[in-house]
């Protein structure tokens, strides 16, 4: 009789709560850090890791956006404050104070780290090219700068951060070939064989060096748009694999537009891109730094009304790329996919390129709330009702 009786009270605790988990959540519009609502990692954890970049001063513990990274990433790379004109300002001055805060956070929640960036044209310390006798620096100065910057930081972190873009945007926008930047002026084609591909070869030895067991990534933008620029790309990566340079793999930023460009062009990108595990064979596609502008590049309008039919255009563009990403994944071709923010309120397309331009191209919203895109992220069939849920 006791445990009839315990067993029918264990049976009216359980229904409900069974009940409640095929019902799905009470809203599809509630806050990222909800429990009602899935994780973006757990939900991708067969496919790739998923994460965001942030900045370390919007970490406060139990702050709205601390819950809710920690909830849905598994790999962090900070926006800003890794870069080498924060970390070595000045000659012989290293400032760690926000990459060891970064560092500290990754390893507090159990995240993978990206390190970004080395070796870029921007946000790069302006005396790394001058000479010590006045004048531009010479091809010696400036790789002993480079060589001196990357053992240092990544020496720091051996072993801790996991992945680096040893460099970042090297391929010209406009005219084909490289970018012209001080680092191909001052370095050049050092070693003769007619391209300037020269100064990425030591920036990836040196890296290899510093932390021989880091994931060393080659990063640039529009490749997944752009087939001009994306062969340029694939042609210096594929010279320097063949001339055995240690790089790991390709990140493809992907800072795309709604709808632009489609999904079979973004794929075509990462198979292209992917086929260079001919050469090596451990050689990865990763998605650095992905968000979906609501406006075409130079659209001069400030504002969008987000109208149900704009939210599910978002939504379904959305659901699409990780659909694909989720196919590309299973290929062996994608290892990771990293947005670059992680809510509305903190996006550097707000405001750039266009100025008081307002943007929303992330899965958050300005008050952390889930939007149509999430649930699309999560299962395509859900976005009705998550679009439904937001009148
Ligand atoms: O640190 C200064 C601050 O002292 C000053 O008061 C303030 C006034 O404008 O500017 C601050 O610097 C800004 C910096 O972000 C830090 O907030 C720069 O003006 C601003 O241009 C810079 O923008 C960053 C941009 O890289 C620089 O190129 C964006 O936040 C950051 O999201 C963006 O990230 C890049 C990736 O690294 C590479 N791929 C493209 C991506 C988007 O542009």
């Amino acid at each position: 009789m006791r445990i009839t009786v315990m067993l029918l009270a264990m049976l009216l605790f359980f229904l409900p709560l069974c009940a409640r988990a095929e019902e799905g959540p009470s809203s599809y519009h509630l806050p990222a850090y909800d429990d009602q609502v899935p994780s973006l990692r757990e939900a991708y954890a067969d496919f790739f890791k998923v994460g965001a970049a942030i900045n370390t001063f919007q970490l406060q513990e139990g702050s709205d956006f601390y819950k809710t990274v920690i909830k849905h990433y598994n790999v962090f790379v900070t926006e800003n404050e890794m870069k080498p004109q924060y970390i070595n300002p000045s000659k012989g001055t290293f400032s760690f104070d926000a990459p060891d805060r970064f560092v500290a956070f990754g390893e507090s929640v159990g995240a993978s780290l990206r390190g970004h960036t080395l070796v870029w044209h921007n946000q790069v310390p302006q005396w790394w090219f001058k000479g010590e006798n006045g004048g531009t620096a010479t091809s010696e100065e400036l790789l002993a700068r480079m060589e001196e910057y990357i053992s240092t930081v990544m020496g720091r972190y051996k072993g801790r951060i996991h992945t680096w873009d040893v460099v970042n945007e090297a391929i010209s926008d406009g005219s084909s070939g490289l970018r012209d930047s001080d680092w191909v002026r001052i370095i050049g084609d050092l070693d003769g064989d007619g391209n300037a591909y020269d100064f990425m070869e030591y920036a990836f030895r040196y890296a290899r060096e510093a932390d021989p067991d880091a994931q060393l990534i080659i990063n640039d933008y529009s490749l997944e748009s752009d087939s001009r620029k994306l062969n340029d790309f694939y042609t210096a990566v594929r010279t320097m694999l063949e001339k055995g340079v240690p790089i790991d793999g390709a990140g493809i930023q992907a800072h795309v537009s709604l709808g632009y460009p489609s999904i079979a062009t973004f794929e075509q990108a990462i198979e292209k891109l992917a086929s260079l595990k001919e050469l090596n064979p451990s050689f990865t596609v990763q998605i650095t730094e992905l968000d979906v502008s609501l406006f075409a590049w130079n659209d001069q309008s400030k504002t969008k009304e987000m109208t149900p039919e704009l939210q599910q255009k978002f939504a379904e563009y959305y659901a699409d790329l990780f659909t694909m990403f989720k196919r590309q994944a299973e290929k062996g071709n994608l290892d990771m996919v990293v947005t670059w923010g992680v809510f509305d309120g903190s996006s550097w397309l707000d405001g750039f390129p266009v100025s008081g331009r307002t943007n929303a191209p992330l899965l958050f919203d300005r008050s952390f709330m889930t939007k149509p895109a999430f649930w699309g992220v999560i299962d395509p069939a859900l976005i009705p009702e998550a679009i439904a849920a937001l009148e």
